[in-house]
């Protein structure tokens, strides 16, 4: 039976640095709450009237990505990309990412799954791959979610914890069953829509945005954060334990927890809650923020490229977020 690996990764990351002492400048807001909430430092924001958009760094990503596996777009069989910022309402952010990399005419799709896109990503480039129908798939999480942000102090609670980026890996089949995506969990319960979620432009009015949704501030994203703490903090850890128990591994065996950045508050409650030293479970949160789809291939690459992944390592992916949505993928490397 075939299955899929992980042969190369990338990222791009916006060089425009945006500290917490920036945002005091914005907003009535301090670097000591930000820092004491969430770990955040600073982030980057993308400049997308100057091209820096969605695609443009999801192709940036996927180029690094493909010089690691060895490979060239034209190997690239299927696009996935996961993005709550594609720079059009539609069509998705696959289609001019094909163009970016050479390669239209390739089928692509979007994954509106927020945090949780890339476990959601790589679950279905394993599916693709494991039944034969492709062989190689980009996967891809890229945001520009600075666009979207309310920059005042009536959006204080949720402009301070994101930022921009992409990171992207490329998938291929094997016939080593002992290596690659041993198992997919992933989960979703709309019960929760209204607690992360960004209302408007929205299906259910006509049209779909007006002056009014401006005005009132319900096309900037809405977060009830206790609910998104508590929540998080129990799927976080029952996502990763069923991914454990499905493959009969234990937790302890782990080399690596790559959890989606969402907040280091968050990420160290999960890291306990497994009961795994600190080593054990990746953090760059406090250099970029929370980059939604594309925390979980930014912090892969950069585990990467620190070797603290390495030929055999057990590698667990996991996310939580808006949905809510909520997975894990775990991986033998
Ligand atoms: N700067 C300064 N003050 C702020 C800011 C800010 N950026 N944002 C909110 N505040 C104020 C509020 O107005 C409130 O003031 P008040 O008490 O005068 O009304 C006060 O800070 C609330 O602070 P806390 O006491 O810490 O509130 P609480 O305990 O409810 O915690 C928090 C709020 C930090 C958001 C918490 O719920 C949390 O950490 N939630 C997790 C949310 C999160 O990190 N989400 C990540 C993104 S989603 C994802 O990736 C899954």
């Amino acid at each position: 039976m075939l299955n899929s690996k992980i042969i190369g990764s990338g990222r791009y990351l916006p060089k425009h640095v945006v500290t917490n002492f920036d945002l005091e400048k914005m907003m009535d807001t301090s670097d000591a709450w930000i820092r004491e909430r969430s770990g955040i430092q600073e982030r980057r924001f993308a400049d997308p009237e100057n091209g820096e958009t969605t695609s443009f760094m999801a192709a940036e990503a996927s180029k690094e990505a493909l010089k690691m596996a060895g490979l060239t777009a034209k190997d690239i069989d299927f696009i996935i990309v996961a993005t709550l910022s594609p720079e059009m309402f539609f069509p998705g952010t696959g289609c001019p990412l094909g163009v970016h990399l050479g390669i239209p005419g390739i089928g692509a799709m979007d994954i509106r799954n927020q945090c949780t896109g890339f476990v959601y990503g790589v679950a279905t480039a394993d599916q693709f791959i494991k039944t034969g129908m492709y062989k190689n798939i980009l996967v891809v999480g890229a945001e520009v979610q600075s666009a979207g942000l309310n920059m005042t102090t009536a959006g204080r609670d949720v402009a301070v914890l994101f930022g921009d980026g992409a990171g992207a890996v490329v998938m291929t089949s094997t016939e080593d069953n002992s290596k690659g995506v041993l198992t997919s969990h992933l989960h979703a319960d709309g019960n929760f829509m209204k607690d992360l979620s960004v209302e408007n432009p929205s299906s259910g009015t006509k049209p779909f945005v007006n002056k009014e949704m401006v005005e009132n501030g319900s096309v900037f994203p809405h977060m009830n954060g206790r609910m998104v703490f508590k929540n998080a903090v129990t799927r976080f850890p029952e996502v990763i334990r069923e991914a454990f128990d499905a493959t009969g591994l234990s937790t302890q065996d782990v080399d690596l927890v790559i959890p989606h950045q969402a907040n280091e508050r968050i990420t160290e409650a999960v890291q306990m809650r497994l009961e795994l030293p600190r080593e054990k479970v990746f953090r760059n949160i406090h250099k970029y923020g929370n980059t939604t789809a594309a925390s979980i291939p930014i912090a892969l690459n950069e585990a990467l490229e620190e070797g603290l992944i390495n030929d055999g390592s057990l590698v667990c992916l996991a996310a939580f977020g808006s949905g809510f949505t909520w997975g894990a993928n775990l991986i033998r490397w």
